[in-house]
């Protein structure tokens, strides 16, 4: 039994973001408590933004569902939040921060400076809305050639900015973006880096303290992204020619307290392992990757090698090249969770834009030095291939 009743410390602050996470149970959920927050089951965590009006986000395995109350009814939200067996809370204030720690007989309290920098709009319905607007972010969107001066979508950019408000919408849910924590943002495989600068165009918005880095080998992209970010006055962004593999070999030193977010959006082939396994020697906090040009493994495919049941989806093309694909970034999911990763590969864009639309979102959970790639071996033993990752980490990792 978590002890029940709720330290007033965390009923007196506004404005105040308070995350619950750590549940008790898992699936769990009264259906009062259904009726309060809308979501079906016990979810993994919840934020709850407290200012004039309360807004609570509450995260399940796949979806968020946002509720919002009257400022009276702070008691009642948070008390029945923390009677719903979170274990652990952390409450972040404009002044302080307070962790609060639940054991079975005990409340432990801890307070840290704070850490949260965004307080506007702290209750608005950012769900409905969509973060990049041509009202709000014309020179944005001009300056990534999206745009007209006056913020006009060009037609022919109409999916990338769909896609782009898309990933932003996806980045902004993120664990280590929602805490409100300064952040550092590696594009790797950076290109034109839309996505890195429009992301940090958003959370600077926000207020928010937000760094970024941009890699590629060729220098007229990363010539183009320096001239951008000029144009846009946006310090803190850096951009550098340098290859995927330097980026883990020689692992670049984020801000100090800076949560990392790793993203990587269509690096080619093995370049998309470069980036992954970038993103596990920096323990980043985050990676969001979208795998383009699947070659490796598809190249190892063989009648001769994969299993008999299977052998039918190697006659034709189209079919080895889709196995090629999902087996690939499957066992890339798995990787990355065998080093403490909660990793799922989901829809990135619609398909009639590309076939190319899976992301593999992955959120550390914990980091384990050495991990159990026991899964990923049997896989790779029954398709007769060996993934560039799986030998990175393998050639790099104490096992
Ligand atoms: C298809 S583009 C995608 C650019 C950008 N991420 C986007 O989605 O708009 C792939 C980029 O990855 C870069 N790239 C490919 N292999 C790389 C490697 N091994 N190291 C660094 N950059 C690489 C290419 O130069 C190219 O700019």
């Amino acid at each position: 039994m978590l002890p029940t009743t709720i330290p007033t410390e965390l009923l007196s602050a506004q404005p105040a973001v308070l995350t619950f996470s750590n549940p008790l149970r898992k699936g769990a959920w009264s259906d009062s408590d259904v009726a309060r927050f809308g979501a079906p089951e016990q979810p993994r965590r919840v934020v709850v933004r407290r200012a004039d009006t309360i807004r609570v986000e509450a995260f399940t395995q796949r979806q968020s569902f946002t509720t919002h109350h009257d400022a009276d009814d702070a008691e009642a939200v948070l008390g029945t939040l923390w009677m719903s067996g979170f274990r652990q809370v952390l409450m972040q204030t404009p002044s302080e921060d307070i962790q609060v720690l639940r054991s079975d007989s005990r409340v432990t309290l801890r307070r840290t400076a704070a850490t949260r920098t965004a307080w506007a709009d702290l209750t608005a319905d950012r769900a409905k809305q969509r973060p990049l607007s041509p009202e709000h972010d014309a020179a944005l969107l001009h300056a990534l050639d999206l745009a007209t001066t006056d913020g006009t979508i060009l037609a022919p950019m109409a999916d990338k900015y769909r896609q782009l408000n898309h990933l932003i919408t996806t980045a902004l849910a993120l664990p280590c973006v929602q805490a409100g924590t300064p952040l550092h943002i590696i594009d790797a495989g950076c290109g034109k880096a839309y996505l890195s600068i429009a992301l940090v165009h958003v959370l600077r918005r926000d207020g928010r303290d937000v760094s970024l880095l941009g890699v590629d080998t060729n220098p007229h992209v990363i010539a183009h992204a320096q001239d951008v970010v000029q144009k846009l006055s946006m310090p803190d962004c850096v951009f550098t020619v340098k290859t995927l593999r330097d980026l883990w070999t020689q692992p670049p030193t984020p801000p100090t307290g800076h949560a990392v977010l790793l993203l990587a959006l269509h690096a080619c082939d093995t370049a998309t392992d470069d980036a992954l396994m970038a993103g596990l020697t920096l323990r980043a906090d985050a990676m969001l990757v979208a795998p383009c040009c699947h070659h490796y493994v598809q190249a190892q495919l063989a009648v001769s090698t994969a299993p008999a049941a299977a052998r039918l989806l190697l006659d034709d093309g189209i079919t080895k090249e889709r196995l090629g694909d999902l087996l690939t970034d499957t066992m890339r999911r798995d990787i990355v969770r065998a080093f403490g990763y909660d990793a799922h590969l989901q829809e990135f864009v619609a398909l009639e834009h590309t076939m190319k639309n899976i992301l593999l979102k992955a959120e550390r959970r914990a980091y384990v030095a050495t991990p159990n790639l026991l899964r990923v071996h049997e896989s790779a033993v029954t398709w007769g291939v060996r993934p560039k990752l799986l030998e990175l980490v393998e050639a790099n990792t104490e096992m």
